[in-house]
């Protein structure tokens, strides 16, 4: 396109440019230093219970791999308990952030019931892609992570957020992104709406994807 403003016979005039952001998509995507012996201890716990516990995967998008059941969170252990810690904290930061990008005016005070549950990837396993109904925010937290998952040039065991907006991919511009992916980096916690759909890829190779992942529903008060 010939940059009109090059142009002779064309005079700019003094513009007034107001760009507006509408419907954005916030994710947090917070890192959690000195996790590593937490972690260590909430593997050691959630692979305790895949060898005590049923696999609770059936109805969800988990292929292949183990589930606890949602209720993971009322239970107490010292690393879990930790864990639920920054959730806690996680999830009120967020909350904020969301309801003043998303409201027309903010709540003096924001409660939330959470519930949450661990799952174990290993190799070839995958996570549809899926929503989180009946929350309002929602949130993972790596556990562990194989080697294959932390390659940043590869997708495998990556969570991949997709474009919520339906119509964007209608005419693509070349190379336009229509979805993200995000490293499970073991300490890393990342929130984002209950509604944008995510996925998670197989990894090949050793090791596993250890994450909790977490809802939150919203009472306003
Ligand atoms: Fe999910």
């Amino acid at each position: 396109m010939p940059d009109v403003r090059r142009s002779h016979k064309f005079t700019v005039p003094c513009l007034i440019d107001n760009l507006v952001t509408l419907y954005p998509t916030s994710l947090l995507h917070r890192r959690i230093p000195g996790m590593e012996e937490t972690n260590r201890q909430l593997a050691v716990y959630v692979k305790s219970l895949e060898e005590t516990e049923p696999n609770a995967v059936d109805g969800t998008t988990n292929d292949g791999g183990f589930q606890t059941t949602t209720e993971l969170l009322k239970r107490d252990h010292p690393a879990l308990n930790i864990f639920k810690q920054h959730m806690k904290m996680a999830v009120h930061d967020y909350a904020r952030t969301l309801v003043n990008q998303e409201c027309s005016a903010s709540p003096p005070t924001l409660e939330f019931a959470t519930w949450g549950w661990g799952a174990i990837l290993r190799e070839g396993n995958t996570q549809g892609i899926h929503i989180h109904p009946y929350a309002n925010i929602s949130g993972v937290y790596y556990v562990a992570a194989p080697p294959a998952a932390l390659e940043t040039s590869r997708d495998g065991g990556k969570i991949c957020f997709y474009d919520p907006r339906p119509r964007a991919n209608m005419n693509q511009i070349p190379r336009q992104i229509t979805r993200r992916r995000v490293t499970p980096m073991p300490g890393d916690m990342i929130l984002f709406p209950s509604w944008l759909e995510h996925s998670v890829s197989a990894f090949h190779g050793p090791g596993e994807r250890i994450s909790i992942a977490f809802n939150a529903k919203l009472t306003t008060t």
